[in-house]
């Protein structure tokens, strides 16, 4: 036995040599320590042997299989990374005159409206700012006059963090941040502030509702601000969209930050008004609610609401996008389906 072992030892170092591919070596391996393998059949005559011998050869044959099942791996590493090596030269042949095949990107479709609106406002003196995603829940609701347990918070369920903070619903949460940031504005001056950014809502998600979203909201205060000065802005943006006359309406809307508040409609331009699932049967689609800033909501951002008054809108982003571009269903927007959303070239 003790010969065999050693012969067997011998043997396989020799046909190790002779391995160049790891197709080779597996073969080697099936045959020493597979089933049927040499080192396995002596490992089955072991129980034929008497017990002395067994411990004395079951030792031995160990320690071999032991060795060749280290060798064997060791080599099988070596081999593996010699194929890498191989493919890695003949892949990094370039050849740098075949004409490049990445076509150029294009902007998202909601990224080409926001950035449409921003140029409006920016002529009319606007600042744009930028607010955070994850916001405290004062920011988002008490600084815009939603208590604790008020009912307008159930409309607007979002993600918490384990900290307490959470994930905004609405761009109305930078309004207090931006008041402060900016103060009161002087004699004679306004301050005029657009501030677009993603929100999030635990919505069931459907044609027309995603739990992932953009808003625009945009902001004006100053000494002697009223509502015919909403009504002028909204014409301005709207128009500038569009570049066509798009019907709105507005009436009037509940929301705790302004008073009063609207909700002014434009014509669904998917259907042309008739009513579709884009516009859940209504023919109008509510998107830029919008009203005068409530007095608390100021005075929390430092602001006296005793001299000044402001007004506020909160537009719908996602939503003015699929009404420009005609898209029917909200779900493409975070899709990534590029055979979509790379169509929309037009500033
Ligand atoms: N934050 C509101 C929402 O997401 C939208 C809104 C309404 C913003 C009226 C405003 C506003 O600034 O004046 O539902």
């Amino acid at each position: 036995m003790k010969e065999k072992i050693q012969m067997l030892k011998i043997q396989f170092q020799e046909e190790m040599k002779a391995v160049e591919k790891k197709e080779e070596l597996e073969r080697i391996r099936i045959s020493y320590l597979g089933k049927k393998g040499k080192v396995t059949d002596i490992l089955n005559k072991l129980k034929e042997l008497n017990p002395d011998e067994r411990r004395l050869t079951g030792k031995e044959i160990n320690l071999l299989k032991n060795e060749i099942t280290r060798i064997i791996d060791e080599t099988g590493k070596i081999l593996e990374e010699r194929e890498f090596e191989e493919t890695l030269s003949k892949t990094e042949k370039y050849d740098f005159t075949i004409p490049s095949l990445l076509t150029q990107g294009t902007l998202h479709p909601i990224t080409i409206v926001q950035k449409q609106i921003e140029d409006i406002f920016k002529t009319m003196g606007f600042i744009i700012e930028d607010g955070l995603e994850i916001q405290t829940e004062f920011n988002n609701f008490e600084a815009a006059n939603i208590p604790k347990n008020h009912p307008a918070r159930d409309m607007q369920d979002t993600y918490y963090l384990e900290n307490g903070q959470l994930l905004k619903t609405h761009t109305t949460a930078a309004q207090n941040y931006i008041m402060r940031k900016y103060g009161a504005p002087g004699k004679d001056e306004t301050l005029k502030v657009l501030f677009p950014g993603r929100c999030f809502r635990n919505e069931n998600i459907d044609a027309c509702h995603e739990n992932t979203f953009f808003q625009m909201e945009g902001m004006m205060i100053g000494e002697d601000i009223s509502i015919a000065n909403i009504i002028y802005f909204m014409k301005v943006l709207l128009s500038e969209v569009f570049k066509r006359e798009v019907k709105v309406r507005l009436r009037p809307g509940f929301f705790p930050f302004v008073e009063p508040g609207f909700e002014l409609d434009i014509n669904c331009q998917i259907c042309g008004g008739e009513g579709c699932p884009t516009c859940k049967q209504a023919g109008w689609l509510e998107l830029l609610p919008c009203g005068m800033i409530h007095p608390n909501v100021l005075n929390m951002g430092g602001i006296d609401a005793e001299h000044y008054t402001g007004f506020a809108f909160g537009l719908g982003l996602t939503r003015l996008a699929m009404m420009k571009y005609e898209i029917k269903d909200i779900r493409v927007f975070n899709s990534g389906n590029l055979r979509i959303l790379r169509q929309f070239k037009d500033r």
